[in-house]
């Protein structure tokens, strides 16, 4: 009989949306919360999350490529990511908290840079099968989809520091990658959380622990 395979039994929480939407602070005081509950907490982002993928990600978001491109080179460090960091802290029960995950590669490769959603698709199951289980893809239990109006997001980022290939995109790239997000959300809406981040930072925090709340991560 095949032995009982360990099941994953951390908290995989990932951040979306576009470039500018303000997903970073909320991510810092979620671990603090999961850290006051007494969860380990990896912090983790991507591109990126290993010594390999942090070396694609220079590539990624510095050197001029096309879609393909972009999209194999985000999905090589995805599977570096998943196998050295992300199964390894949920398997050990910690929280894993991403700052983009597979649904910005559908939202900029795809919807922004209109790279074949298909084909992402059969990326996304090769890359995410789970090592021990693969049957099973790793994706996360909660996507926070932080959803600001692009024309909001290029004011919030003009000036703000030397953009990078992406965040020097036009509006109507932005306004592409927000319909790639909503597609994702239409395809998974029990995993997606959308979060209107045209609010107060309070207000937005408010909506963020509620959302974690309700799934029962965090206590009411
Ligand atoms: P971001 O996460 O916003 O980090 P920072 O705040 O340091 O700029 O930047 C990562 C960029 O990479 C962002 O513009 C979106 C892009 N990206 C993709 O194009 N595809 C992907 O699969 C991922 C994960 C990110």
């Amino acid at each position: 009989m095949q032995p009982v395979k360990k099941a994953m039994n951390g908290t995989f929480i990932s951040f979306e949306g576009i470039d500018g939407a303000g997903k970073s602070t909320h991510i810092d005081r979620l671990a603090q919360s999961f850290r006051a509950q007494g969860r380990v907490v990896t912090l983790t982002r991507e591109p990126g999350g290993t010594p390999l993928a942090e070396q694609l990600r220079q590539m990624v978001l510095n050197d001029p490529m096309d879609a393909m491109t972009e999209a194999l080179l985000v999905f090589a460090a995805r599977r570096d990511h998943i196998r050295q960091v992300i199964v390894p802290a949920l398997a050990r029960s910690e929280v894993v908290l991403c700052d983009r995950f597979t649904d910005a590669t559908f939202a900029y490769q795809g919807a922004g840079r209109g790279f074949e959603w298909q084909t992402l698709l059969v990326l996304e199951s090769w890359v995410q099968a789970h090592p021990d289980q693969p049957d099973r893809l790793v994706q996360p239990d909660l996507t926070l989809w932080f959803d600001l109006p692009a024309s909001i997001a290029a004011q919030r980022l003009a000036g703000a520091r030397v953009p990078d290939k992406f965040e020097s995109q036009p509006q109507a790239f932005f306004e592409k990658v927000a319909s790639g997000y909503a597609q994702r959300l239409a395809a998974d809406p029990t995993r997606f959380a959308r979060i209107h981040a045209d609010q107060t930072p309070a207000a937005v925090w408010n909506d963020v622990e509620q959302a974690v709340r309700s799934k029962g991560f965090l206590p009411c």
